[in-house]
């Protein structure tokens, strides 16, 4: 199928934009309504935007009728909390489908490489719209925390670590880039994540705002980066073995 892509996405599958200086008051992540949804590890979601409006993280396809991962019916009673956290997912323009913020738990390097997975975002996009990606805009100031992408889940050469200070904005190919956090905490980190589709709107926002995908971030230790990848690939064996198949490699719905 024919999909609208980005050019700016095509080398790397990621593109860091620069800090969004937005002030925003902490009560509008704080005091929305969050359901339980697990995704890469002990979160739980407040939705902004979902298929039909109603307080719920699940996929577009699920619900009757089903729909692409676009056209995301915002929820007044979430808007009302999160006015700003709202605005800033609309801004760019681009057509945006589930709109949510996550909340995350203090984790490690390992949990975070065993947590990693792809997106689900294109099931049902139709022939001639805009391939969906999904855009990471950071709330809590967790500059020791880290948006771990890979190219290849089992080859940590292919990662770049993506800092998360306030403001940090990331746009990635999620479907493409296995994605997870590292974030040492101590407190829960808070994120919003919204999709996006790819298209003129978004391309000029990105262009607006400064992208790269130079990131200039410190080297591992050594002994402590190959400990934990093989904590988090022997637990990846384990998993796989427990089921049957390997989980991550079905496309993660959330
Ligand atoms: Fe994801």
């Amino acid at each position: 199928m024919a999909h609208y892509r980005m050019s700016v996405l095509e080398e790397k599958g990621y593109v860091v934009l620069s800090r969004d200086g937005t002030v925003i008051d902490p009560r509008e992540w704080q005091d929305l309504e969050y359901v339980d949804w697990k995704s890469s590890g002990d979160t739980r979601f407040a939705p902004l935007a979902s298929a039909y409006g109603g307080i719920d993280c699940n996929a577009f396809w699920h619900f009757d009728p089903p729909k692409p991962d676009r056209d995301g019916v915002w929820i007044p009673s979430q808007v009302a909390v999160a006015p700003t956290i709202a605005g800033l997912a609309q801004e760019s323009g681009a057509n945006v489908g589930r709109v949510r913020i996550i909340e995350l738990q203090p984790n490690t390097y390992a949990d975070a490489l065993y947590n990693s997975h792809l997106d689900d975002n294109n099931r049902l996009t139709r022939d001639g719209d805009g391939w969906v990606v999904r855009g990471f805009r950071n709330l809590t100031d967790d500059a020791g925390s880290f948006l771990v992408l890979r190219e290849d889940v089992r080859d940590p050469a292919t990662e770049t670590r993506i800092p998360l200070p306030a403001g940090a904005r990331v746009i990635v190919d999620s479907e493409r880039m296995w994605h997870s956090v590292w974030h040492p905490g101590p407190l829960p980190r808070y994120c919003l994540i919204t999709s996006y589709e790819s298209g003129p709107e978004l391309e000029k926002w990105i262009f607006e705002n400064d992208p790269t995908t130079y990131v200039d971030v410190a080297v591992l230790d050594e002994g402590f980066a190959s400990a934990m990848e093989a904590e988090a690939q022997d637990r990846r064996a384990k998993r796989t073995a427990f089921y049957g198949y390997d989980p991550t490699n079905v496309m993660s719905e959330a």
